[in-house]
């Protein structure tokens, strides 16, 4: 996480907005906000850093590396600068953009290439910086999201560990959550002209993306345990996307799994995008909650729109 921290006080500084508004509404009450010298690639290889000694490997040792972003420091990648930064050089690094899904999509795509023999140690990092890509003067947005940068190392054995998964895509909802371009010309020729490089910031149809998650996310998590062959009350923890609480409380009602069993961080994160889960995964793990042999569910969702859920067993 990066040091800076931003509560919900000193936002409403910025903004016409109060603690009181944000708590109620998401249960965020600050986040954490990288400086403008900071990189995704420098958050994500210190996380990845951590990973790869709690698996007590070497970072030669790794095979893979994809890093789940949506706010790469570099439009053509930011999974290479984390290869040298952490000193990967006998793996292959590339970037996956899923938004808020990303870290699930990641696992997913990572434990194929396990499955099918071709790596043997995968690190997958969620990082990204939206604090970059927020329009601080709308308050609508600003108050949700925060930077920060997650990761895992996921290994072949003599088990296969995720249980199960599901992931979905649906474009027709895409102008829900965009980070999208802003088309601007420039004439090269009188007859040609080509765009800029340039981008709006975040717009979001928050009430959309609700209701898209708390019905769809449970549907997933529902199909993903069908192929794990087990039922909600086999499992030992949910971690969803730190996006808001109410989310995570409707998600988790509907799945019939008591709120003990929910992991909630964003209280003091905020929503991290592809850092969520992986955040929260580290905290509860290092925190002695999660233990080996737990089974998880974690289920991601957002931009795209997207939305995916792994069901895997805790392996250290
Ligand atoms: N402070 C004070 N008032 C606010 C604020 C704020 N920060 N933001 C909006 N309001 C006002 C609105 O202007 C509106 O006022 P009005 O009634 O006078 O028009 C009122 O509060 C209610 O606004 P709503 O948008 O209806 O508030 P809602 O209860 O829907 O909560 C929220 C908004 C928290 C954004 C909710 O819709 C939500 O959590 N949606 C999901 C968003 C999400 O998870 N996005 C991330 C997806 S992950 C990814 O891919 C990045």
């Amino acid at each position: 996480m990066p040091a800076n921290c931003l509560d919900n006080d000193t936002l409403s500084k910025l903004v016409d907005t109060s603690d009181e508004w944000i708590a109620s509404r998401t249960g965020i009450k600050q986040r954490r906000l990288a400086s403008s010298a900071q990189s995704v690639s420098e958050i994500a290889a210190i996380a990845a850093t951590n990973a790869i000694a709690m698996a007590g490997i070497s970072p030669l040792d790794v095979d893979l590396i994809i890093l789940a972003t949506s706010t790469a420091d570099d439009l053509f990648g930011s999974a290479c600068q984390i290869q040298t930064q952490i000193g990967a050089t006998n793996a292959v690094a590339f970037d996956l953009t899923a938004a808020c899904s990303g870290f699930v999509f990641g696992l997913v795509t990572a434990a194929q290439y396990i499955r099918t023999g071709v790596y043997q140690n995968v690190v997958l990092i969620g990082g990204d910086i939206l604090s970059r890509w927020v329009d601080w003067s709308d308050r609508s947005t600003c108050v949700l999201f925060g930077d920060g940068a997650g990761a895992i190392v996921m290994q072949a054995k003599s088990h296969d560990f995720l249980l199960g998964f599901e992931i979905k895509s649906d474009g027709t909802q895409n102008n829900c959550l965009n980070l999208s371009y802003s088309p601007e010309s420039q004439a090269l020729t009188p007859d040609i002209e080509v765009g800029k490089g340039n981008f709006k910031p975040i717009t979001m149809n928050g009430k959309e993306v609700y209701r898209f998650a708390v019905q769809r996310v449970p549907e997933v998590i529902d199909k993903a345990l069908f192929r794990a062959k087990i039922t909600a009350d086999q499992v030992d923890w949910l971690i969803l996307h730190q996006a808001n609480q109410r989310i995570l409380d409707a998600v988790a009602q509907r799945l019939n799994i008591p709120s003990h069993k929910v992991i909630s961080n964003l209280a003091n994160y905020g929503n991290t995008s592809a850092a969520s889960i992986p955040l929260a995964l580290d905290e509860a793990v290092r925190a002695g909650q999660i233990k080996t042999g737990d089974t998880i569910v974690a289920s991601g969702f957002g931009a795209g729109l997207t939305w995916g859920a792994a069901i895997f067993k805790w392996g250290i």
